[in-house]
């Protein structure tokens, strides 16, 4: 039997370990597609996939997700090529320019709250967000919105009486309740958009649960736990390769008082491989899967009541779709200009 399993961001990190894991698994009818914004990372993505895996099917799809036009045209791509999609692993993601809050570092090492801080980075993070050509904050269109748009899209293929699909979304514990704000979804005045955009990426499954599963799609989201990854690096970008490295013993010892520190790629794309292999139904769709490894070595996928409800879950889906019209009418208006300028010709002003 066919399986298609798109993966957005599958170029690096986590999403490219689990692309690996996912073939290791099962290489005989498993359909691949590595869904990129940079086609030389992929292509590169790609031959070392099948390297491993020589008669792999593996497919290239280019798509940004912070950018409107081109999920939609990726996700044209995708209706054109495929017949059926049973998996979208949403786990493209940016944490930019992050500083890290020295202060409350220390105050949170000498608090009852250090574990916490160590487990989810709650508090010692922060951002500074820019805007996309589409107007959008861009760690709102990057996790969450473009990846919304892909789905919206894609109805056709995920929305079946007679068969499952499945979302997964890599979402994080950083996601907080305190500093989402149903009147600034996008996180334009705040200082948290990473933390904010996995919140509304909890939320949002919640209410795509409550409106697809009738419709045979279901949607899930997991925790990595903290990984070693280009996103990890990029909170001390200043820091030497060889600090890092002087540093993963030290990792190695907190991970004996929380099961949160995979630090590895493979451990941290457990809870992707995990739900590959569960009947959706089964899943709880209050429940956060999380990858964690134990002081040992040895990885596991736990579920997490997460800190939602419908009420504010269903207020994100409306804000989500009245945003979706209002980027598609914007959308059909340049392409209409693009077309005018077309058909007027090279020497039109
Ligand atoms: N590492 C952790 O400790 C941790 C913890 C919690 C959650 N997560 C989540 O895990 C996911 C994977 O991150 P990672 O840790 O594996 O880091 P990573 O190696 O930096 O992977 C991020 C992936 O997302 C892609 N991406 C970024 N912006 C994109 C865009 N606009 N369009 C398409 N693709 C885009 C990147 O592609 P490029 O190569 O083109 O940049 C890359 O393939 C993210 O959602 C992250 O938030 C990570």
């Amino acid at each position: 039997m066919t399986i298609v399993v798109l993966v957005t961001g599958a170029n690096s990190g986590i999403g490219l370990v689990l692309c690996e894991r996912l073939l290791s698994h099962n290489t005989d009818g498993l359909q691949l597609c590595l869904a990129c914004r940079n086609m030389g990372r992929a292509q590169a993505a790609r031959s070392a996939l099948l390297t491993s895996h020589p008669t792999a099917q593996v497919a290239l799809l280019q798509m940004d997700t912070s950018i409107i036009s081109s999920v939609i045209s990726a996700a044209q791509e995708v209706k054109h090529r495929y017949n059926r999609l049973d998996y979208i692993y949403l786990n493209a993601g940016i944490m930019p320019n992050p500083q890290f809050d020295v202060r409350a570092f220390f105050k949170g090492v000498f608090s009852s709250d250090i574990i916490t801080m160590f487990a989810t980075g709650k508090g010692i993070l922060t951002q500074k967000d820019s805007v996309t050509p589409d107007g959008l904050q861009e760690v709102f269109a990057t996790n969450l919105f473009g990846h919304f748009i892909l789905i919206r899209e894609l109805e056709p293929l995920l929305c079946h009486l007679d068969r499952t699909s499945q979302l997964i979304w890599t979402s994080s514990s950083n996601a907080n309740r305190s500093v989402f704000n149903l009147e600034d979804i996008q996180h334009q005045r705040g200082t948290q958009p990473y933390s904010s955009s996995k919140y509304a990426t909890d939320l949002l499954s919640l209410a795509l649960n409550t409106h697809y599963n009738k419709q045979g799609l279901y949607s899930s989201v997991i925790c990595p736990g903290f990984v070693m990854t280009n996103l990890t690096y990029g909170i001390l970008p200043s820091f030497p390769a060889f600090l890092w490295t002087l540093l993963m013993p030290v990792f190695w010892l907190i991970r004996v008082f929380t099961n949160t520190f995979t630090l590895t790629p493979y451990n941290g794309a457990e809870a992707l491989f995990w739900l590959f292999k569960q009947k959706p139904e089964s899943l709880d769709p209050r429940a956060k899967y999380h990858s964690l490894t134990s002081g040992l070595g040895n990885s596991y996928t736990q579920p997490r009541t997460m800190d939602i409800d419908l009420e504010t879950s269903e207020a994100l889906y409306e804000k989500l779709l009245q945003l979706e019209s209002e980027v598609r009418k914007q959308f059909k208006e340049k392409q209409k200009a693009l077309q005018h300028l077309h058909c007027a010709g090279p020497g039109s002003s």
